[in-house]
């Protein structure tokens, strides 16, 4: 399930606003279009930002009347910087347009860099699923027989792109027979659990049960969970993961219940740049998504709202970083460090 696919002179993207009432396929050939599907929400997770993005600089390339290869590259420099403007949280968009950068600066001229940005975006989506497969392997080998397993908003291949990284592993897990049961945070407010993980999960065949959020300390008491599994929006160097609003206080529950949490990402995901959570920056979204749900408003006319996106995990919570080069262990300052160093990554 591929929820962005690239159609030789425009993209096609499940609108995952509309899921899981209607699957829509929404058309977009302009960088801006892409933007703005980017800043709505109906391309949504890190990693199928960061694709999102890649092929929003290709259309940019193609859709340029540039003749001159210092025009085009002004172009693609603007086009770039309104693309990165969309959200904030995820590194993946930043990283992806900085890939993209780097693939135009090295042509010589306006033919070449449209080729060169075409295979690059194409490329950086295969390799993400690829990526995805791998994040599932290794994460697998971490889920015990007869698993229930929780997770929180919706990593999946909705998110990537394909397969998933916290459902990649759940995938993989299920594959090897390993899966009993799923809890699926509903997520609040934007719904990605009810809306969008519970459906891939169920298009699977993978048994699951969704819960309000405010349930999953009173399963975890129970003894009906026996990991959690996220994925990330960015890690910073020392291990502190920024993901979906709500992250944070799942992962406090698993310490206090003694529940392994565990974090998948791609590599992409890791921002060298950062050492401390503090700093990644926190995308702040209308009132809107707060005081309604599905359009019909449940707070009265006028009430102060605050709906930060994301929250962020420290690393002393985290039991674990899957990503496609294998399993992190703390303590995260070392094991990212010699890791990040074999990655090659531009900076
Ligand atoms: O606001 P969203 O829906 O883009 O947030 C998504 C998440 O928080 C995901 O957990 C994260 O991006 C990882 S997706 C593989």
């Amino acid at each position: 399930m591929r929820p962005i696919l690239w159609c030789d002179d425009h993209v096609e993207m499940i609108d995952q606003t509309a899921l899981p009432g209607r699957v829509d396929w929404l058309r977009s050939g302009t960088s801006r279009e892409v933007a703005e599907a980017i800043r709505s929400m109906k391309i949504r997770g890190a990693p199928a930002i960061g694709i999102a993005a890649a092929y929003g600089v290709a259309l940019a390339a193609l859709g340029s009347a540039a003749t001159e290869a210092t025009d085009l590259r002004r172009e693609l420099e603007e086009a770039s910087e309104f693309l990165a403007a969309t959200r904030p949280t995820a590194v993946n968009l930043f990283w992806a347009l900085q890939r993209m950068k780097a693939t135009w600066e090295r042509q010589a001229d306006v033919a070449g860099m449209r080729r060169a940005l075409v295979e690059e975006a194409r490329a950086l989506a295969a390799e993400d699923e690829q990526m995805c497969r791998d994040i599932g392997r290794h994460g697998a080998s971490l889920v015990p027989q007869d698993a229930r397993i929780l997770t929180h908003c919706n990593a999946g291949a909705l998110a990537t792109g394909d397969y998933g990284t916290a459902l990649g592993v759940i995938r993989a897990a299920h594959e090897a027979g390993k899966v009993r049961q799923v809890w699926v945070d509903e997520t609040r407010p934007f719904l990605q659990g009810a809306r969008l993980t519970a459906w891939e999960l169920m298009q699977d065949g993978i048994p699951c049960r969704l819960i309000c959020d405010n349930m999953a300390g009173h399963f975890m008491q129970r003894g009906q969970v026996d990991m959690v599994v996220v994925g990330a929006d960015r890690i910073t160097a020392h291990g502190d993961v920024a993901n979906k609003i709500g992250t944070y206080s799942v992962a406090v529950l698993c310490r206090e219940h003694g529940i392994p949490f565990y974090v998948a990402a791609p590599y992409s995901t890791i921002d060298p740049k950062l050492v401390e959570g503090r700093d990644i920056p926190i995308e702040e979204r209308s009132g809107d998504e707060v005081t309604a749900i599905a359009g019909h408003r449940i707070a009265p006319e006028g009430v102060p709202v605050a709906n930060p996106a994301f929250d962020v995990t420290p690393a002393r919570l985290v039991s674990a970083i899957i990503t496609e080069r294998g399993v992190f262990r703390p303590p995260y300052p070392e094991s990212l460090s010699r890791a990040l160093k074999t990655v090659g990554r531009p900076d």
